[in-house]
């Protein structure tokens, strides 16, 4: 977890930026031409540690400029009618993890996008020009993509924040663990809030 590196001091600027937030988890990506990439989408699936998963921040940081098209920006839509359409998808991802805690609960039908609701997002999208190192925080409730990159290598770091007193989801995390999606935060939450559960 490159955030807790001192010499970085991104804790520390996270402080300073948004008290209420800390980070919980951070990552790398690398996207190439030849990688499609996923089309909009939230990221509840994996990081859905918490009861209210919409409250997570994703701090976007381009560690290479992404200027225009081919570089791999990253599109977000704030279009009420697309945040409400990401907490129904939120709410069926939730209701999967209960299901794999306790199979017994029927099967609801799986989550898709229409391709009518995928011309609205694709319409109301917002593309920002960013240099390396500047960072796009944007609300876990948004339905995000990458845009392609036609030639080297884009690479991008991202921390996900939350706030300081979100409340953590005992079902989720061990549905999370039985699905060995981000192990190393699931089995620090689970030991942090509910250790009579491992
Ligand atoms: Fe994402």
């Amino acid at each position: 977890m490159v955030f807790r590196d001192p010499t970085l001091n991104l804790a520390h600027t996270i402080e300073a930026l948004l008290p209420e937030y800390r980070i919980l988890a951070d990552l790398y990506l690398e996207k190439t031409p030849e990688d499609q990439g996923f089309p909009f989408h939230t990221d509840f699936d994996s990081i859905g540690f918490m009861e209210h998963p919409e409250e997570m921040l994703t701090v976007w940081i381009p560690l290479t400029p992404v200027k225009e098209a081919g570089s791999g920006q990253l599109s977000i839509v704030m279009e009420e009618g697309a945040v409400r359409l990401s907490l129904i998808r939120e709410a069926n991802q939730l209701h999967s993890l209960v299901r794999i805690a306790d199979p017994s609960v029927p099967e609801h039908p799986p989550f898709q996008i229409t391709q009518q609701e995928y011309d609205y997002m694709e319409k109301g999208k917002v593309t920002p020009a960013l240099d390396a190192g500047d960072a796009l925080l944007f609300c876990n409730a948004f339905f995000h993509k990458s845009e392609d990159v036609y030639h080297g290598k884009r690479a991008a770091y991202i921390m996900r924040l939350v706030p300081k007193d979100a409340k953590f989801s005992k079902t989720r995390l061990l549905a999370l663990r039985k699905l060995g999606q981000n192990l190393a935060v699931v089995e620090e939450l689970l030991k942090t809030h509910y250790p009579e559960a491992l």
